[in-house]
């Protein structure tokens, strides 16, 4: 469908995306850009990170690239710092940084230092997020957060202990925001996620890209039978940091192809 002013819901606003280098993050930034919105497009990988920016800019957007390593909470705190120096506010926040990681084992044999490099990034880095943009939103006067979490984060994820524990913690950190500033014109929402067509899960842990069994195995999950499309993700965080969302907050909103149905 094409893109009018009429769909231009975020004119004017500012959007930081994290993760937005790559998949889901990558889809969201752009996503932002074509609807009038000032993004801030921040990764731990800085080349990623400006290339969306390039695509953004010779759309006609403005935009502005922040190499941040959302495990780092100094790097978290000074690109909100930047984004409110740059674009004077921030209005709407889709946290989608994470990792799979690259290890599938039995939760009696998974790795502590794997365990802890998860936690640091999808539980510890994704509360940094918050912590500093609801900060940030409150001394504005309000704002929109979504975390992208997982379908890890509504069931269990055998193999994968870590991811299945920090995504349920992405869910709680969600939830708890959402009461704790509902009267404060600040909505916190997450997203579910099933098997998303991204870098992540085509060459990461999976490789579904190389695992055609594996791969027919995942779409076989979703009801509809296919992977989902980072754009079918970024359409529903738009929406969540829209208007049209405006009644919907602390929910955990599963995006499954009809997996959990
Ligand atoms: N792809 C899926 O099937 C799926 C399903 C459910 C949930 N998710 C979640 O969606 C989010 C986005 O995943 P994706 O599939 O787009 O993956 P992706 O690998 O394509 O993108 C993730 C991006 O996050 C960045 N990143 C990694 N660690 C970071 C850090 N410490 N600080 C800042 N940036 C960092 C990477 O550089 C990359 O650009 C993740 O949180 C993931 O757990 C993905």
């Amino acid at each position: 469908m094409a893109i009018t002013n009429i769909m231009k819901r975020f004119q004017n606003k500012v959007c930081f995306v994290t993760g937005a280098g790559s998949g889901i993050g990558k889809a969201t930034a752009l996503s932002f850009g074509r609807e009038g919105g000032k993004v801030v497009v921040t990764d731990i990988n800085e080349a990623a990170a400006q290339a969306v920016v390039a695509e953004l800019l010779a759309s006609g957007a403005e935009a502005i690239a922040l190499k941040v390593d959302i495990s780092k909470r100094t790097d978290v705190e000074s690109a909100v710092k930047t984004t409110v120096e740059t674009f004077g506010r921030l209005d709407c926040a889709v946290n989608s940084a994470g990792i799979a990681g690259t290890v599938s084992l039995p939760t009696h044999e998974y790795p502590e230092e794997n365990w802890l490099q998860m936690m640091n990034i999808n539980l510890t880095g994704t509360w940094y997020c918050v912590k500093a943009e609801l900060t940030q939103m409150l001394a504005q006067g309000g704002g929109n957060i979504v975390n992208i979490a997982s379908a890890a984060g509504l069931v269990g994820q055998p193999t994968n202990v870590p991811y299945a524990a920090s995504k349920h913690g992405v869910v709680g950190i969600t939830k708890t925001a959402a009461i704790e500033y509902a009267t404060q014109n600040i909505r916190v929402n997450a997203i579910c996620p099933t098997a998303i067509e991204t870098p992540m899960l085509m060459e990461g842990r999976r490789k579904l890209a190389h695992n055609p069994e594996a791969l027919e195995q995942a779409k076989n999950l979703q009801r509809m039978k296919r992977m989902g499309q980072p754009q079918e993700v970024a359409d529903v965080a738009l929406w969540l940091c829209s208007d049209e969302s405006s009644f919907i907050t602390g929910h955990a909103m599963a995006v499954d192809g009809g997996a959990f149905a």
